[in-house]
């Protein structure tokens, strides 16, 4: 019987060292010493031997289940190692390789833009208002002293949303809402999109205005050239000029466009500027002296008659602004969406 013992033993410490794999040392460990493994088997017969041989036969199986015991252990301590191994090796880790860069997003050209000309007149205590995009062909243009016939509903193509309802072609509605729900004073900046059916490299269906209305007591034409070369030297820089010309718009009188110095050509006008075309001055917005019509729309027209009430609007393209600013030569870039574009600002 010890002979047999032995025969399973070494056969069994041979198996543990060469067994490739935890399962095939399970297997081992269950054939030699689970309940019918080999060992147990032979353990069975011990009753039919003597009793002074019992002892001795029962040691020299401990023995064996001792050393396999600690065969098993040692081979599976070997397995887990080289597996960490592999695994270590194939999860490794490159901690000098560059990382990668999240994808930020940036604000839109024409949002920079706004917030730069809102922070400038908020400076000076303009409140920023918004109103509806669609609109009332009342508000639109009747209050703003462009009757249905009037040949200037030809200067901004309008599109009809149905009958007395457009989309707005300048936010000068919403200074006509502030007006009409208020009292004077009025100190507003008026920002949001505008519509007007035109479309090439300098136009869009859509774009962007920020209109500025000032009512009170006395405000005078000088105040507005002083308002408007403030914002144009804040914004373009501390030696800009501004010149006004005179021109019409139903909504002010005088009226004038205002032009800003090239910011490009500074000191000496080139005759080659890319930006001014050699003429020294680039047309930014409108302007002029609130007309006596609207104050009659908002209610204020007695204290137009006997306050001395009286005030400034002017307005200006946020898409042309954003265009003299970054240089941007197409105004359609702003509306594609491109990454590449997007990412310069
Ligand atoms: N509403 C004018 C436009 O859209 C701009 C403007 C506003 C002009 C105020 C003069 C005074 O073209």
């Amino acid at each position: 019987m010890i002979e047999k013992l032995d025969a399973i033993g070494s056969q069994a410490l041979k198996d543990l060292e060469t067994a490739a794999s935890l399962d095939r040392l399970e297997q081992v460990r269950i054939s030699v010493l689970g309940k019918k493994g080999a060992l147990s088997e032979v353990l069975k017969s011990l009753g039919a031997v003597s009793a002074e041989e019992r002892p001795k036969i029962g040691a020299v199986a401990n023995e064996w289940k001792r050393k396999i015991d600690a065969a098993l252990e040692l081979r599976k301590a070997q397995l887990d190692k080289a597996a960490l191994d592999v695994q270590l090796a194939q999860e490794r880790v490159d901690i000098s390789l560059p990382a990668r860069t999240p994808h930020r997003g940036a604000l839109h050209p024409i949002t920079q833009t706004t917030q730069r000309i809102i922070q400038v007149f908020s400076r000076i205590g303009f409140d920023v208002v918004t109103g509806p995009e669609v609109e009332t062909d009342y508000l639109n243009f009747e209050a703003a002293n462009i009757p249905a016939d009037h040949p200037a509903r030809d200067m901004q193509d309008t599109f009809f949303m149905g009958p007395g309802v457009v989309l707005r072609t300048h936010t000068t509605s919403v200074q006509m809402r502030m007006m009409r729900a208020q009292s004077w004073p009025v100190r507003i900046l008026c920002p949001g999109a505008v519509y007007r059916s035109d479309s090439d490299a300098t136009h869009s269906p859509m774009f962007h205005q920020i209109e500025g209305l000032w009512v009170d007591q006395n405000v005078k034409m000088s105040d507005l050239k002083g308002t408007l070369l403030f914002f144009a030297q804040e914004l373009f820089g501390a030696d800009a000029k501004i010149r006004l010309r005179p021109s019409y718009f139903p909504f002010v009188e005088p009226g004038a466009e205002v032009d800003v110095s090239c910011f490009q050509c500074r000191t000496k006008i080139s005759p080659t500027c890319r930006v001014c075309k050699g003429s020294g001055w680039l047309e930014i917005l409108g302007a002029g002296m609130v007309h006596p019509r609207l104050f009659d729309v908002a209610g204020y027209g007695e204290d137009y008659r006997s306050k001395n009430l009286t005030g400034f609007a002017f307005g200006l393209g946020i898409e042309r602004i954003a265009m003299l600013l970054y240089g941007i030569p197409d105004l359609r870039l702003m509306f594609q969406g491109d990454v590449r574009f997007l990412n310069q600002f």
